[in-house]
Protein backbone atom coordinates (compact mmCIF):
# COMPACT_ATOMS: atom_id res chain seq x y z
CA UNK A 1 0.00 0.00 0.00
CA UNK A 2 1.23 3.62 -0.92
CA UNK A 3 2.18 5.72 1.89
CA UNK A 4 2.20 9.12 2.40
CA UNK A 5 4.58 11.79 4.16
CA UNK A 6 2.93 14.68 6.24
CA UNK A 7 6.04 15.96 7.77
CA UNK A 8 9.40 15.46 8.83
CA UNK A 9 8.61 13.13 11.70
CA UNK A 10 4.86 11.37 10.11
CA UNK A 11 4.63 8.80 7.37
CA UNK A 12 0.88 7.39 7.11
CA UNK A 13 -0.32 4.76 5.09
CA UNK A 14 -2.82 5.64 2.18
CA UNK A 15 -6.21 3.98 3.64
CA UNK A 16 -6.74 4.74 7.22
CA UNK A 17 -8.84 2.71 9.58
CA UNK A 18 -11.09 4.88 11.78
CA UNK A 19 -12.34 3.34 15.03
CA UNK A 20 -15.46 5.80 15.64
CA UNK A 21 -17.45 2.35 15.09
CA UNK A 22 -15.52 0.45 17.28
CA UNK A 23 -17.19 0.55 20.60
CA UNK A 24 -20.35 -0.39 18.38
CA UNK A 25 -19.16 -3.68 18.15
CA UNK A 26 -20.56 -6.36 19.87
CA UNK A 27 -17.39 -7.58 20.15
CA UNK A 28 -15.12 -5.31 22.03
CA UNK A 29 -12.36 -8.04 23.20
CA UNK A 30 -9.20 -7.16 22.86
CA UNK A 31 -8.51 -9.99 20.70
CA UNK A 32 -11.41 -8.97 18.29
CA UNK A 33 -9.76 -5.66 17.74
CA UNK A 34 -6.30 -7.26 17.31
CA UNK A 35 -7.49 -9.16 14.64
CA UNK A 36 -8.98 -6.35 13.41
CA UNK A 37 -5.40 -4.65 13.20
CA UNK A 38 -4.36 -7.85 12.25
CA UNK A 39 -5.84 -7.74 9.14
CA UNK A 40 -5.42 -3.84 8.46
CA UNK A 41 -1.71 -4.70 9.10
CA UNK A 42 -1.72 -7.58 6.39
CA UNK A 43 -2.68 -5.37 3.67
CA UNK A 44 0.12 -2.49 4.82
CA UNK A 45 -2.73 -0.53 6.38
CA UNK A 46 -1.00 0.94 9.33
CA UNK A 47 -2.71 4.46 10.16
CA UNK A 48 -5.50 4.28 12.51
CA UNK A 49 -8.18 7.13 13.40
CA UNK A 50 -9.56 7.59 16.84
CA UNK A 51 -10.99 10.36 18.66
CA UNK A 52 -11.26 11.10 22.71
CA UNK A 53 -15.54 11.71 22.33
CA UNK A 54 -15.70 8.26 20.11
CA UNK A 55 -17.74 5.75 22.10
CA UNK A 56 -18.95 8.32 24.62
CA UNK A 57 -14.91 8.66 25.18
CA UNK A 58 -14.78 5.17 25.39
CA UNK A 59 -12.82 3.97 22.20
CA UNK A 60 -9.62 4.92 22.97
CA UNK A 61 -10.24 2.32 26.22
CA UNK A 62 -10.87 -0.26 23.80
CA UNK A 63 -8.24 0.21 21.74
CA UNK A 64 -5.53 1.05 24.58
CA UNK A 65 -6.65 -2.73 25.95
CA UNK A 66 -5.71 -4.29 22.72
CA UNK A 67 -2.42 -2.89 22.21
CA UNK A 68 0.65 -4.14 23.29
CA UNK A 69 4.23 -2.54 22.89
CA UNK A 70 4.83 -4.41 19.57
CA UNK A 71 1.62 -3.80 17.93
CA UNK A 72 2.09 -0.20 18.42
CA UNK A 73 5.36 0.23 17.01
CA UNK A 74 3.70 -1.13 14.32
CA UNK A 75 0.53 1.47 13.79
CA UNK A 76 0.56 5.43 13.63
CA UNK A 77 -2.25 6.51 15.97
CA UNK A 78 -4.13 9.70 14.75
CA UNK A 79 -6.80 11.05 17.43
CA UNK A 80 -9.04 14.65 17.90
CA UNK A 81 -9.89 16.68 20.62
CA UNK A 82 -11.77 19.52 21.56
CA UNK A 83 -16.01 17.90 21.49
CA UNK A 84 -17.19 18.08 25.09
CA UNK A 85 -20.42 16.15 24.99
CA UNK A 86 -22.95 15.22 27.74
CA UNK A 87 -21.63 11.45 28.23
CA UNK A 88 -19.19 9.49 30.05
CA UNK A 89 -16.28 11.79 31.65
CA UNK A 90 -18.41 14.45 30.88
CA UNK A 91 -21.85 13.10 31.76
CA UNK A 92 -22.43 16.08 34.08
CA UNK A 93 -22.44 18.98 31.15
CA UNK A 94 -25.37 20.99 30.19
CA UNK A 95 -24.75 21.00 26.40
CA UNK A 96 -22.33 19.83 23.93
CA UNK A 97 -19.49 22.26 23.33
CA UNK A 98 -16.37 22.65 21.54
CA UNK A 99 -13.28 23.39 23.72
CA UNK A 100 -10.03 24.95 22.02
CA UNK A 101 -8.61 26.34 25.37
CA UNK A 102 -4.81 25.52 26.55
CA UNK A 103 -6.38 23.23 29.47
CA UNK A 104 -8.76 21.10 27.39
CA UNK A 105 -6.72 20.64 25.19
CA UNK A 106 -3.76 19.93 27.42
CA UNK A 107 -6.13 17.24 29.44
CA UNK A 108 -7.60 15.85 26.58
CA UNK A 109 -3.61 14.97 25.41
CA UNK A 110 -3.05 13.27 29.02
CA UNK A 111 -6.30 11.24 28.55
CA UNK A 112 -5.66 9.79 25.13
CA UNK A 113 -2.26 8.89 26.20
CA UNK A 114 -3.42 6.91 29.18
CA UNK A 115 -6.73 5.19 27.96
CA UNK A 116 -4.62 3.77 24.89
CA UNK A 117 -1.25 3.07 27.28
CA UNK A 118 0.78 4.86 24.74
CA UNK A 119 3.42 7.38 24.98
CA UNK A 120 2.89 9.28 22.42
CA UNK A 121 -0.09 10.45 19.81
CA UNK A 122 1.53 10.14 16.40
CA UNK A 123 -1.15 12.90 14.78
CA UNK A 124 -3.45 15.11 17.02
CA UNK A 125 -6.45 16.99 15.24
CA UNK A 126 -8.89 19.71 16.06
CA UNK A 127 -11.52 17.67 15.53
CA UNK A 128 -14.92 20.59 14.84
CA UNK A 129 -13.83 24.60 14.23
CA UNK A 130 -14.48 26.50 17.61
CA UNK A 131 -16.45 29.52 17.18
CA UNK A 132 -14.95 30.80 20.51
CA UNK A 133 -11.63 29.58 19.22
CA UNK A 134 -8.69 32.07 20.46
CA UNK A 135 -6.24 31.03 18.23
CA UNK A 136 -3.22 32.43 19.87
CA UNK A 137 -4.17 30.30 22.88
CA UNK A 138 -4.82 27.20 20.40
CA UNK A 139 -1.72 27.44 18.76
CA UNK A 140 0.42 28.09 21.38
CA UNK A 141 -0.96 24.84 22.71
CA UNK A 142 -0.70 22.64 20.01
CA UNK A 143 2.93 24.15 19.74
CA UNK A 144 3.21 22.99 23.34
CA UNK A 145 2.40 19.19 22.98
CA UNK A 146 4.36 18.67 20.12
CA UNK A 147 7.12 20.36 21.83
CA UNK A 148 6.88 18.17 24.83
CA UNK A 149 6.84 15.37 22.19
CA UNK A 150 3.76 13.70 23.27
CA UNK A 151 2.58 14.38 19.88
CA UNK A 152 4.39 14.08 17.24
CA UNK A 153 2.24 16.16 14.46
CA UNK A 154 -0.54 18.29 14.29
CA UNK A 155 -3.79 19.08 12.09
CA UNK A 156 -7.45 20.00 12.38
CA UNK A 157 -10.58 18.56 10.84
CA UNK A 158 -13.84 20.13 9.28
CA UNK A 159 -12.13 23.08 8.98
CA UNK A 160 -12.76 25.82 6.31
CA UNK A 161 -9.59 27.40 4.27
CA UNK A 162 -10.16 30.38 6.51
CA UNK A 163 -10.53 28.36 9.50
CA UNK A 164 -7.20 26.92 9.01
CA UNK A 165 -5.41 30.14 8.08
CA UNK A 166 -6.72 31.74 11.06
CA UNK A 167 -5.25 28.98 13.53
CA UNK A 168 -1.85 28.15 11.18
CA UNK A 169 -0.89 31.82 11.64
CA UNK A 170 -0.78 31.90 14.78
CA UNK A 171 1.48 29.01 15.58
CA UNK A 172 5.08 27.88 14.56
CA UNK A 173 4.53 24.23 13.99
CA UNK A 174 2.89 23.23 10.53
CA UNK A 175 -0.38 22.00 10.71
CA UNK A 176 -0.40 18.83 8.21
CA UNK A 177 -3.98 17.54 7.65
CA UNK A 178 -7.07 18.85 7.46
CA UNK A 179 -9.99 15.99 7.82
CA UNK A 180 -13.23 16.33 5.94
CA UNK A 181 -15.93 14.67 5.14
CA UNK A 182 -15.72 13.63 1.30
CA UNK A 183 -17.33 10.83 -0.74
CA UNK A 184 -19.38 10.31 -3.80
CA UNK A 185 -22.18 11.40 -1.75
CA UNK A 186 -20.70 14.52 -0.52
CA UNK A 187 -18.17 15.50 -3.46
CA UNK A 188 -19.18 19.43 -3.13
CA UNK A 189 -15.37 19.79 -1.93
CA UNK A 190 -14.34 19.07 -5.07
CA UNK A 191 -15.90 22.47 -6.48
CA UNK A 192 -15.98 24.24 -3.30
CA UNK A 193 -12.48 25.48 -2.54
CA UNK A 194 -11.80 22.78 0.21
CA UNK A 195 -9.81 20.92 -1.47
CA UNK A 196 -8.07 23.27 -3.79
CA UNK A 197 -6.94 25.00 -1.02
CA UNK A 198 -4.81 22.22 0.36
CA UNK A 199 -4.11 20.98 -2.87
CA UNK A 200 -2.41 24.68 -3.45
CA UNK A 201 -0.54 24.11 -0.11
CA UNK A 202 0.43 20.55 -1.33
CA UNK A 203 -1.33 19.12 2.43
CA UNK A 204 -3.04 15.53 2.25
CA UNK A 205 -6.49 15.35 3.40
CA UNK A 206 -8.13 12.70 4.83
CA UNK A 207 -11.41 12.22 3.91
CA UNK A 208 -14.14 10.80 6.36
CA UNK A 209 -16.97 8.45 5.58
CA UNK A 210 -15.75 7.65 2.49
CA UNK A 211 -18.53 5.30 1.93
CA UNK A 212 -21.21 8.11 2.84
CA UNK A 213 -20.96 6.10 6.44
CA UNK A 214 -22.68 3.53 4.50
CA UNK A 215 -25.39 5.58 3.28
CA UNK A 216 -24.03 4.48 -0.35
CA UNK A 217 -25.42 1.15 -0.35
CA UNK A 218 -29.02 2.48 0.24
CA UNK A 219 -32.07 2.04 -1.79
CA UNK A 220 -32.08 5.98 -3.38
CA UNK A 221 -28.28 4.86 -4.98
CA UNK A 222 -28.94 2.05 -7.04
CA UNK A 223 -27.91 3.18 -10.25
CA UNK A 224 -24.49 4.43 -8.81
CA UNK A 225 -24.17 1.20 -6.77
CA UNK A 226 -24.94 -0.97 -9.63
CA UNK A 227 -22.36 1.11 -11.64
CA UNK A 228 -19.46 0.60 -9.18
CA UNK A 229 -20.89 -2.89 -9.04
CA UNK A 230 -20.50 -3.40 -12.83
CA UNK A 231 -16.81 -1.45 -12.81
CA UNK A 232 -15.55 -3.45 -9.49
CA UNK A 233 -16.68 -6.70 -11.25
CA UNK A 234 -14.79 -6.29 -14.05
CA UNK A 235 -11.58 -5.68 -11.97
CA UNK A 236 -12.37 -8.31 -9.68
CA UNK A 237 -13.22 -5.80 -6.34
CA UNK A 238 -16.51 -4.77 -4.78
CA UNK A 239 -18.76 -1.66 -5.56
CA UNK A 240 -17.17 -0.15 -1.86
CA UNK A 241 -13.49 -0.49 -3.54
CA UNK A 242 -14.41 1.61 -6.58
CA UNK A 243 -15.86 4.02 -4.32
CA UNK A 244 -12.82 4.22 -2.51
CA UNK A 245 -11.04 4.38 -5.88
CA UNK A 246 -13.02 7.25 -6.84
CA UNK A 247 -11.34 8.93 -3.83
CA UNK A 248 -7.72 7.88 -4.65
CA UNK A 249 -7.44 9.08 -8.16
CA UNK A 250 -8.24 12.76 -7.54
CA UNK A 251 -4.83 14.47 -7.42
CA UNK A 252 -4.98 15.59 -3.88
CA UNK A 253 -3.58 12.99 -2.46
CA UNK A 254 -6.92 12.21 -0.25
CA UNK A 255 -6.51 9.37 2.39
CA UNK A 256 -9.88 8.15 3.10
CA UNK A 257 -10.90 6.46 6.39
CA UNK A 258 -12.87 3.64 6.16
CA UNK A 259 -15.08 2.30 9.13
CA UNK A 260 -16.60 -0.64 8.61
CA UNK A 261 -16.89 -3.21 12.08
CA UNK A 262 -16.81 -6.43 9.73
CA UNK A 263 -13.54 -8.65 9.44
CA UNK A 264 -14.27 -9.51 6.13
CA UNK A 265 -14.70 -6.12 5.04
CA UNK A 266 -11.50 -4.84 6.42
CA UNK A 267 -9.82 -7.44 4.67
CA UNK A 268 -10.39 -5.89 1.77
CA UNK A 269 -10.08 -2.67 2.31
CA UNK A 270 -6.44 -2.71 0.37
CA UNK A 271 -8.72 -3.78 -3.07
CA UNK A 272 -9.00 0.27 -3.72
CA UNK A 273 -5.30 0.59 -4.29
CA UNK A 274 -5.81 -2.05 -7.39
CA UNK A 275 -8.54 -0.43 -8.98
CA UNK A 276 -7.98 1.66 -12.40
CA UNK A 277 -9.76 4.41 -12.86
CA UNK A 278 -9.77 6.70 -16.07
CA UNK A 279 -11.05 10.10 -16.35
CA UNK A 280 -14.14 9.02 -18.47
CA UNK A 281 -14.42 6.72 -15.46
CA UNK A 282 -14.50 9.08 -13.14
CA UNK A 283 -16.71 11.48 -14.62
CA UNK A 284 -19.24 8.12 -14.85
CA UNK A 285 -19.14 8.12 -11.22
CA UNK A 286 -19.76 11.86 -10.38
CA UNK A 287 -22.10 12.42 -13.03
CA UNK A 288 -24.52 9.42 -11.59
CA UNK A 289 -23.49 11.02 -8.16
CA UNK A 290 -24.24 14.29 -9.00
CA UNK A 291 -27.78 13.35 -10.93
CA UNK A 292 -26.81 14.92 -13.54
CA UNK A 293 -24.49 16.18 -16.78
CA UNK A 294 -21.68 18.02 -15.43
CA UNK A 295 -22.45 21.24 -16.73
N1 LIG B 1 -13.48 13.96 11.68
C1 LIG B 1 -14.77 13.75 11.78
O1 LIG B 1 -15.56 14.66 12.09
C2 LIG B 1 -15.29 12.39 11.48
C3 LIG B 1 -16.68 12.17 11.35
C4 LIG B 1 -17.12 10.87 11.05
C5 LIG B 1 -16.19 9.83 10.90
N2 LIG B 1 -14.85 10.09 11.06
C6 LIG B 1 -13.83 9.02 10.88
O2 LIG B 1 -14.08 8.37 9.67
C7 LIG B 1 -14.18 6.97 9.91
C8 LIG B 1 -15.05 6.34 8.90
O3 LIG B 1 -16.38 6.84 9.02
P1 LIG B 1 -17.57 5.88 8.64
O4 LIG B 1 -17.56 4.68 9.51
O5 LIG B 1 -18.81 6.68 8.58
O6 LIG B 1 -17.08 5.48 7.15
P2 LIG B 1 -17.62 4.62 5.98
O7 LIG B 1 -16.54 3.64 5.69
O8 LIG B 1 -18.09 5.56 4.91
O9 LIG B 1 -18.92 3.88 6.51
C9 LIG B 1 -18.85 2.75 7.32
C10 LIG B 1 -20.25 2.21 7.42
O10 LIG B 1 -20.62 1.71 6.15
C11 LIG B 1 -21.01 0.35 6.28
N3 LIG B 1 -20.51 -0.36 5.10
C12 LIG B 1 -19.25 -0.47 4.67
N4 LIG B 1 -19.20 -1.22 3.54
C13 LIG B 1 -20.44 -1.58 3.29
C14 LIG B 1 -21.04 -2.36 2.28
N5 LIG B 1 -20.31 -2.92 1.29
N6 LIG B 1 -22.39 -2.54 2.30
C15 LIG B 1 -23.13 -1.98 3.27
N7 LIG B 1 -22.63 -1.23 4.29
C16 LIG B 1 -21.29 -1.04 4.29
C17 LIG B 1 -20.33 -0.16 7.53
O11 LIG B 1 -21.08 -1.21 8.07
P3 LIG B 1 -20.31 -2.55 8.63
O12 LIG B 1 -19.59 -2.13 9.85
O13 LIG B 1 -21.45 -3.48 8.87
O14 LIG B 1 -19.40 -3.00 7.52
C18 LIG B 1 -20.35 1.07 8.42
O15 LIG B 1 -21.58 1.18 9.10
C19 LIG B 1 -14.66 6.88 11.35
O16 LIG B 1 -14.37 5.63 11.93
C20 LIG B 1 -13.86 7.98 11.98
O17 LIG B 1 -12.55 7.52 12.25
C21 LIG B 1 -14.40 11.34 11.34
Amino acid sequence: MDRIRLSDTLEMSRLVYGMWRLSDDADTSPEHVRNKIAACLDQGLTTMDQADIYGGYEAEEVLGNALTPELRNRIEIVTKCDIVAPVGRYADKRVKYYDTGRAHILASVEHSLRLMRIDHIDLLLIHRPDPLMDACETGAALDEVVDSGKVRAVGVSNFRPWDWKLLQASMRTPLVTNQIEISLLHNAPFTNGDVAFHQRHGQPLMAWSPLGGGALFDEGHAKLRARLAEIGAEQGVDDSAVAIAWLLAHPARILPVLGTNRLDRISRIGDAGTVRMDRETWFDLYTLALGHEVP
